[in-house]
């Protein structure tokens, strides 16, 4: 949110009130001095008026999750265990998902409290590259090497898929780029082709590799690896 609309909301401060402490140099950030009222804050900043906390930040939290077939990715769910619940963190409640896996979809989940770096991530422009192994049912048939090249138009879909990148591996197995992240896409491909999708598991998201994180574990995002992520996914800043 910006600076001024922050400050405005606050129940001591009016719009009026915000302008005048901004022009004054009375509020900092993150201990800097802040007269720019279209500056973007959040719940990880610290804002201060004359050097008392006017919002303390809370601590943004990054999880890389190796998330096992039969475990739902949504925060809660009725029927089914959720990735949130193998997670076991304080806060559960705070936590979004980078993008989804399916219910039988095993691999790399990112997860955080940090709203707007889960909403880059997974932006339709940010074309971050997501890197997934697949075992078929029938032997792949391999036109679809170019096909998936050039881009295939799915059924109900309006635009064609982008272009992905798959390298055989054997006559059923096989391992898929794809730089989007349309619902059950790998296996709607495939379905072009009438041969199910098996087996599915995502190895990584952009350079960042899902290694030999134990099944059903996970692990904390290092801020380097926060941060490369995100500049792999085009955001300007973080
Ligand atoms: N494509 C699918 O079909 N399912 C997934 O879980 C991910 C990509």
């Amino acid at each position: 949110m910006r600076l001024d609309r922050w400050l405005a909301n606050q129940p001591c401060f009016n719009r009026a009130k915000a302008q005048q402490l901004l022009a004054q140099g009375r509020i900092t950030v993150d201990g800097q001095v802040c007269r720019d009222g279209l500056h973007e804050v959040g719940r990880f900043q610290q804002i201060d008026l004359d050097q008392q906390p006017l919002q303390a930040a809370q601590t943004a939290r990054y999880y890389l999750l190796h998330k096992p077939r039969g475990v739902v990715s949504a925060t809660r769910h009725s029927q089914h265990k959720t990735v949130i619940d193998l997670l076991q963190v304080p806060q559960a409640e705070e936590l979004h998902l980078a993008g989804r896996l399916d219910l039988n979809t095993s691999g790399l989940l990112l997860i955080s409290n940090d709203g707007l770096w889960t909403r880059r991530l997974t932006l339709p422009r940010s074309r971050l590259a997501k890197h997934y192994w697949l075992r078929t049912e029938q032997p792949i048939d391999p036109a679809c090497v170019s096909d998936f090249a050039h881009g295939l138009l799915l059924e109900g879909d309006p635009r064609p898929t982008l272009p992905a990148t798959l390298h055989l591996l054997d006559s059923h197995s096989a391992r898929l780029t794809l730089h989007e992240g349309r619902h059950h896409q790998i296996k709607r491909m495939f379905a072009c082709y009438h041969n199910p999708v098996r087996d599915l598991h995502r190895e990584a998201i952009g350079s960042l590799q899902l290694g030999d994180l134990p099944y059903a574990s996970w692990r904390e995002l290092s801020s380097e690896e926060v941060q490369r992520l995100s500049r792999e996914a085009g955001a300007e800043t973080y």
